[in-house]
Order: C-alpha cells, then structure tokens, then sequence
C-alpha cells in the first residue's frame, strides 16, 4: 500500500510539474492544478494518517512545490510568519481582500483556483453569515452586545450596516494578535472596541469583558483540543444576557481541499464532524439552554454549534 501511494504521489507530482511547465495558458494552468488538488484529494483518502504524512513530505521536497509557491496565499500558509497558518493576513487573500501584484502567471492561476475552492467559498460563506447574524442582533436588541472571539481582522464589520453604522451598543473585538487588531482600530468602526486578549486568559479572566447578546468565533475551534474547546465554550455560554446566542464553527472532516490545504499549505486544522462540534455545549448547564442545534453549510466545509441561553 505505502509502495503503491509513493509512486502515485510521484506520478502526480512529477505531472503536475510538467503540465505547469508546459503550459501554454491559464485554461491549461488551471487544468493542471485542478488536476494537482483532486489527486492530493485521492492521495489523502487512501491511506491512513501515517501514509498520508509520507505523501505531505514526498510534495515539501519535490521541485513542484517552489512553482505552487509562486501563490504568495499559500506560500504564506506554509511559511507561517505568525507562528501559525490561517492567520488574517492569509485570510484576506480567501476573502479576495488582497490584490495581487507582482505574481507569476502560475502563482497567480494556483491563488485564482484554490481561493474558488469549496474550502475557501465557506469561509466567505462564514464571514457573509456572521455579517447577517451581527445585523440581526442589532435589529432584535437595543444596543446589543456582541463579541467576537478571535476576530482576525473582522471583515465581517464590512459587510454589516450595523457595524458600519454604530447600530450596537458595543462589538468587542478579541483576538491574541495585536497586528490583526491594529488593521481593526484602523477600520474606525464606531462601536468596536479592540481588546488583546488570548484565549488562555480570557478562560482565566472569567466574564471580565461583561455580558452579551451575540457571542461568536470563526476560524478558532479548529485548532483546539476537544476539551479547551468544551470548557471556551461553557465560558462563553456564561458570558451571554438572557435570550443571548452563542455561535463557533469548525471545519467538517468532508472538506474537499484538506489534501492540498495539509500539503503545499501546511495548513492542519482538527476536522470535526456533527457529532464531535454538538460536543463544544458538552460542559454547559442544560438548564440554562433555550435552544441548541449543529448544522453545516451549503459546500459540506465547515459546521456551526449554536446554543441559546433561557
Ligand atoms: C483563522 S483566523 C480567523 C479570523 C477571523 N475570525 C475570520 O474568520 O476571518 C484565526 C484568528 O485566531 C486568533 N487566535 C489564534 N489563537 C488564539 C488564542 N489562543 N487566543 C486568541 N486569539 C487567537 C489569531 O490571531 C487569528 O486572528
């Protein structure tokens, strides 16, 4: 099996390194990563987490990779200036927030398909989402309160008129990362108030920040232990007003794109499935609990835990 997987990664491999080199435009470019992406798809459903790491370091040291990397999106993924991949400068090139400049032909096809992808249109898919559950808030509640737990760079403000507009009583933007909070202050939103805050010490700090109407967190639970992610979300259970609503997604272990996003990415998030995202409200008080479901969006990518408070 591991015999037959090593030819197969080094038969696509060294295919795709002749399809991008032979290429004659951006039809046959993207045919070729196209082709790259579903074979990494099949490589990584074939064989188990050991097989499948085999297959990661055969593409890291093989000549292909230096042309994929010519996409300064994934190119940032894999080199992780922050520590870590996925961070909000990355994912302003999967919301197209990022012009590119100064890229190959073939960095540029590579970004143009990948940010196409299933992955990538339910991560805006997420943002749209959150835009609208934000506004909602705001229409239901009188100066409501929302926080957004590791906000990134909180696009999401873009897309709603009560961000925009100051329809809140107050947006408290939380992320560990003070350059990610720095590009909000400088949105200028008139109801955000910024806080540098990790999640270790939001646990630690208990519901210092105060109480809210709209708890939310995108792009965050996918890199935590099952139970961190259990005990964040008591927390944030306790820290919502009575009728307040708490939201977290993760990505589902049916995302298409986890060949390529673990491989030329270096981009490894804990995939999760239904049954594994309902378990976040396992340490909550049920008899606090208005209403709780678990549900997936439109592109089988990522799922969303949503609970209510009585
Ligand atoms: C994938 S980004 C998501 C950003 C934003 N929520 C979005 O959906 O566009 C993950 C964010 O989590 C933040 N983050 C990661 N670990 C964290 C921690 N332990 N405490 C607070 N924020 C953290 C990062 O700084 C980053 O901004």
């Amino acid at each position: 099996m591991v015999m037959n997987l090593t030819q197969r990664t080094d038969d696509l491999l060294d295919d795709s390194l002749a399809a991008l080199r032979a290429a004659a435009g951006d039809a046959e470019r993207t045919r070729a990563v196209r082709a790259l992406f579903e074979g990494l798809r099949s490589l990584r459903g074939a064989g188990c987490a050991d097989s499948w790491r085999a297959v990661t370091s055969r593409v890291m040291a093989h000549p292909v990779r230096a042309l994929i990397h010519e996409d300064p999106m994934t190119r940032r993924s894999f080199e992780k200036p922050r520590g870590y991949a996925g961070d909000a400068v990355l994912l302003d090139y999967i919301y197209r927030h990022t012009v590119l400049e100064d890229v190959t032909s073939t960095g540029r096809v590579v970004n143009d398909y990948a940010v196409g992808r299933p992955a990538a249109c339910a991560v805006r898919h997420r943002r749209d989402y959150l835009a609208h559950r934000i506004d909602r808030v705001a229409d239901r509640v009188e100066g409501a309160r929302v926080l957004s737990v590791a906000c990134g760079h909180l696009r999401e403000g873009e897309l709603s008129t009560a961000v925009r507009t100051g329809a809140l009583g107050e947006l408290v933007a939380l992320d560990a990362d003070e350059d990610s909070l720095a590009v909000v202050a400088r949105a200028a939103y008139p109801r955000v108030r910024p806080v540098t805050l990790s999640i270790a010490r939001l646990l630690a700090a208990g519901t210092r920040l105060g109480h809210f109407d709209l708890i939310y967190s995108a792009g965050l639970y996918d890199y935590l232990a099952q139970d961190l992610a259990a005990k964040l979300t008591e927390r944030l259970f306790e820290s919502l007003l009575p009728g307040g609503e708490l939201l977290v997604s993760n990505f589902l272990p049916g995302v298409t794109d986890a060949g390529f996003m673990e491989s030329f990415m270096g981009w490894e998030l804990l995939l999760r499935d239904l049954p594994a995202i309902e378990a976040f409200g396992a340490c909550v008080d049920p008899a606090q609990v208005a209403d709780a479901r678990v549900f997936e969006d439109p592109f089988g990518a990522i799922g969303y835990c949503e609970l209510s408070r009585r």
